[in-house]
């Protein structure tokens, strides 16, 4: 017996990065999994790759889009007969600084980013308080919505789906849908890999500033949200799981500062 066996999931932005491994993780465990993506090709692509056909589907769906999204879910009712699990994955992040952010482009980063989410548990709703053993969201947020690493837009609409997944839980607690979150920081995933083939001492430059002495993998963050979506975290609801090497653990740079001025002080 697996964790998600009889269990059906819709990952949003499945096809690439964090949603693929995603997918590829409750799949893994049993569950029947909607990729859903903007990008239907890889969406396509991915569902060929990961186990087998009739376990897996694409979907094209656009979370900026209220009919796309309604589509999504009645394409995996028809398919799945129901929907138990559903992963908020979508964020858009990059942009101009912030003196140069007009409306458009706040808009353009808060709508897949927050309002996307928002758009799909509504849509998602129905399904999820009909779930028979109970229901899960699991949203990814970052650590930019909990503290500055700068994006100001993307940051604010993570920050909101911090606040909405502590609202959600409270609503719906009662009712069997379970909504949590997994606030990831560096995940190698293909913008960073970009980054890393034009720039190598990058890699390594951020894996330093990591108590753990790495950035993340797409499959750290998909082990956290198979634990959230699951019966293991039956009791575990409004959460905000950190999963980032230990980066909010602390400030590295006041305990240096802090144990330079004790050495200079006494003298060594
Ligand atoms: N990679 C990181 O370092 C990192 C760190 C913290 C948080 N996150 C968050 O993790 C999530 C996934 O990030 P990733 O790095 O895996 O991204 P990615 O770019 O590799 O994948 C994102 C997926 O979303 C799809 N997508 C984009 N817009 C969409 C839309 N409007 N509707 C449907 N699908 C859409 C893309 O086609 C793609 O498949 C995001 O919410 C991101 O903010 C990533």
């Amino acid at each position: 017996m697996q964790r998600f066996d009889g269990r059906v999931a819709l990952v949003t932005g499945g096809a690439h990065g964090i949603g693929r491994a995603t997918a590829a993780r409750l799949a893994s465990e049993g569950a029947s999994v909607a990729i859903a993506d903007l990008d239907t090709e890889a969406a396509q692509k991915t569902a060929d790759e990961l186990t087998s056909a009739d376990q897996i589907m694409a979907l094209p769906c656009d979370v900026t889009d209220r009919e796309s999204v309604d589509a999504a879910m009645a394409a995996v009712v028809e398919r799945f007969g129901g929907l138990d699990v559903l992963v908020n994955n979508v964020g858009i992040n990059g942009g101009p600084q912030f003196e140069d952010m007009d409306e458009a482009e706040w808009y353009r980063q808060l709508d897949p980013t927050l309002y996307g989410a928002v758009r799909c548990i509504k849509a998602a709703l129905p399904m999820l308080l009909a779930a028979r053993d109970g229901a899960s969201v699991v949203s990814i947020g970052s650590v930019n919505g909990i503290a500055a690493f700068g994006n100001e837009a993307y940051s604010a609409a993570k920050a909101g789906l911090v606040n909405l997944t502590e609202n959600l839980a409270l609503r719906y607690g009662r009712h069997g849908v379970r909504f949590n979150l997994v606030a990831p920081a560096t995940i190698h995933t293909r913008h960073w890999h970009q980054q890393f083939r034009d720039d190598p001492e990058l890699l390594e430059m951020l894996g330093d500033l990591y108590p753990l002495g790495r950035i993340g993998q797409p499959e750290d963050i998909a082990a956290a949200v198979a634990y959230l979506a699951s019966d293991d975290a039956a009791w575990v609801t409004g959460t905000v799981l950190r999963v980032d090497g230990g980066i909010l653990a602390g400030a590295p740079s006041f305990l240096a500062a802090m144990r330079g001025h004790a050495e200079r002080r006494n003298g060594r």
